[in-house]
């Protein structure tokens, strides 16, 4: 027998209690007045948060026992359990996913070598194993009495996000602090959860910035969950609460699927294919110019009318989400009336360009509603980058190879047209309703240009431009125009949309479009 097997009775014991020893220490984080200080804030400490995220009794942890890598004085008597960042895999509603959940109540969450490690650890593990990665970020930034090792560790997450990018759904929760270069990891993430009034991002802090610029502001001014919401749109989804939020990534994933290689879940329906809605007839026949809101059209198409939106409180202009369509997963973009006529601006193309990449690298097929009056005319859109920031739109719905099915509700002008998944951009199925206006331009401008001398010279120009306006809606703007050219693949009834996208998605479930052959394209960024 070797030397190493024969152990002296008793050892076997005390390195048992060593690990139980261990395992409590770390378990206990910063220690309790911390995590005391962390619960007064109004916050979950990073296991209780992992407890409510996941399926019951599913975590399994990775490098609990990990200590700072490196040894700094001041490091000296405190309690740095698993060195501020809680790493594993669980369970979400029955399915593998990896997490890492950091803990404020080490040295602020904040991130040294070791911390970055774990991280990277999760990362690589959920790439290779193909499921999605869940960060919950609390954490004052690079730790810094680990310097150039924290910051270097950062740059090894930033590597991997990117990598794991298109690969695996990648989400961040931020439930804290997101300070400084740490806000782009979460950035270069898939989805952004922020809690109101608990979740904080900037790259630099009131403080710096009131020393820099002379500008006020706070926290929450700067970089709450609202500003980021709906100004930035840094942030996807805006909760009240971190149960919420939990509840939220939960149904997310409900949607997605574990990664590129997988198609997203099916889940059967009771809700016919065939179900006629005679909301949308209505809609279909109604003056064209009332505004409405999308999601009333939405829910009436989509399986049980649930939509789960994406993005709400960014770009109300266009609407972004996921959805079902006879239990198969789509993802939906819809211009909305309801804001701005459902005009396309930087923010909407912007926020659809991300949207539909992410649903073309995961297998998910798009159904686009369109009802668009053209792009939103304004000094601020063109100094702001209108024409490269829109060409992002375009070019996402160019470079998607997933199934495109599209239906024209009410109106389709201009460059829009183009844009919105027409056939010119590859759509598989372009659908119209009977009363749609696709046009270069409405009959108001188009009147005013073509018969300016006519109008000049009228005895009631009133009268003339009424009249022109009702030819040029006649003649220029049916969907008889675009169909009789096959741009159109078939006028429908407006309440057998439900019916006709389905089928169409079905035929396209077996689509497969060649990669092409170069390094990467070029999109504008
Ligand atoms: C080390 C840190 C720390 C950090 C906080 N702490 N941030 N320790 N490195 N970056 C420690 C505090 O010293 C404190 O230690 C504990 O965490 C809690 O912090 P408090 O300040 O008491 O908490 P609070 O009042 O809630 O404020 C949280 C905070 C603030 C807003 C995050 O701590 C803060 O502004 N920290 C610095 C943020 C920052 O500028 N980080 C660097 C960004 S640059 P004790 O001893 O009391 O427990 C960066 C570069 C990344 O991240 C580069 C990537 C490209």
């Amino acid at each position: 027998m070797s030397e190493q097997l024969q152990k002296p009775a008793g050892a076997s014991s005390s390195r048992t209690r060593k690990l139980q020893e261990l395992s409590s220490l770390a378990l206990s984080g910063g220690g309790s007045e911390k995590a005391k200080a962390q619960k007064g804030k109004g916050k979950l400490l990073a296991r209780e948060r992992l407890e409510e995220l996941l399926d019951e009794g599913s975590f399994q942890e990775i490098g609990l026992l990990v200590e700072p890598a490196l040894r700094h004085p001041s490091y000296q008597g405190r309690l740095l359990g698993a060195d501020g960042v809680v790493t594993g895999v669980g369970k979400i509603l029955g399915r593998s996913v990896a997490v890492f959940s950091q803990d404020f109540t080490v040295l602020g969450g904040s991130l040294g070598l070791a911390h970055a490690r774990k991280i990277c650890r999760i990362l690589d593990l959920a790439r290779e194993s193909g499921m999605p990665v869940l960060g919950l970020c609390d954490s004052g930034g690079a730790r810094i009495q680990e310097g150039v090792e924290s910051l270097g560790g950062y740059a090894d997450i930033f590597y991997r996000n990117v990598q794991a990018s298109g690969a695996i759904p990648q989400i961040s929760a931020i439930l804290g602090p997101c300070a400084g270069g740490a806000v782009y990891s979460p950035a270069l993430t898939d989805f952004v959860f922020m809690v109101e009034k608990v979740s904080h991002m900037f790259i630099t802090g009131p403080e710096v910035l009131r020393a820099a610029t002379g500008e006020q502001s706070d926290f929450e001014s700067l970089g709450g969950a609202q500003v980021h919401g709906e100004k930035s749109g840094v942030c996807h989804f805006v909760c009240a609460s971190e149960s919420q939020c939990f509840r939220q990534i939960q149904e997310l994933l409900s949607y997605l699927p574990s990664s590129f290689r997988e198609r997203p879940p099916y889940l059967a329906t009771s809700d016919p294919a065939d179900r006629e809605s005679p909301f949308l007839e209505e809609l279909s026949e109604g003056d064209s110019k009332r505004a409405y809101s999308v999601k009333d059209a939405i829910w009436e198409i989509v399986d049980d009318r649930k939509f789960f939106e994406v993005h709400r409180s960014f770009a109300p202009n266009l609407v972004v989400g996921f959805a079902r369509m006879h239990g198969e997963v789509v993802g939906v973009v819809a211009n909305d009336p309801a804001h701005l006529a459902g005009a396309l601006d930087i923010a909407a193309s912007e926020k659809g360009a991300r949207f539909i990449r992410f649903c073309d690298a995961f297998q998910i097929p798009l159904l686009t509603l369109v009802d668009v009056p053209g792009y939103w005319p304004g000094v601020d859109q063109e100094h702001g980058g209108i024409i490269r920031r829109g060409a992002k739109l375009l070019y996402a719905y160019c470079e998607a190879t997933v199934p495109k099915v599209t239906v024209v509700l009410r109106k389709a002008y201009g460059g829009a047209y183009d844009v919105m998944a027409s056939k010119h951009v590859h759509g598989d199925f372009n659908f119209a309703w009977p009363n749609a206006e696709i046009a270069v331009m409405g009959p108001q401008g188009a009147v005013e240009i073509l018969y300016s001398k006519e109008l000049a010279r009228a005895e009631d120009p009133e009268g003339f431009r009424q009249k022109m306006r009702a030819e040029y809606l006649e003649h220029f703007t049916s969907p008889y125009q675009a169909a009789r050219r096959g741009y159109l693949d078939e006028v429908i009834l407006a309440r057998h949309t439900r019916k006709k996208v389905i089928a169409a998605l079905e035929v396209l479930q077996g689509k497969s479009v060649a990669a092409p052959g170069k390094r990467h394209a070029n999109m504008p960024l």
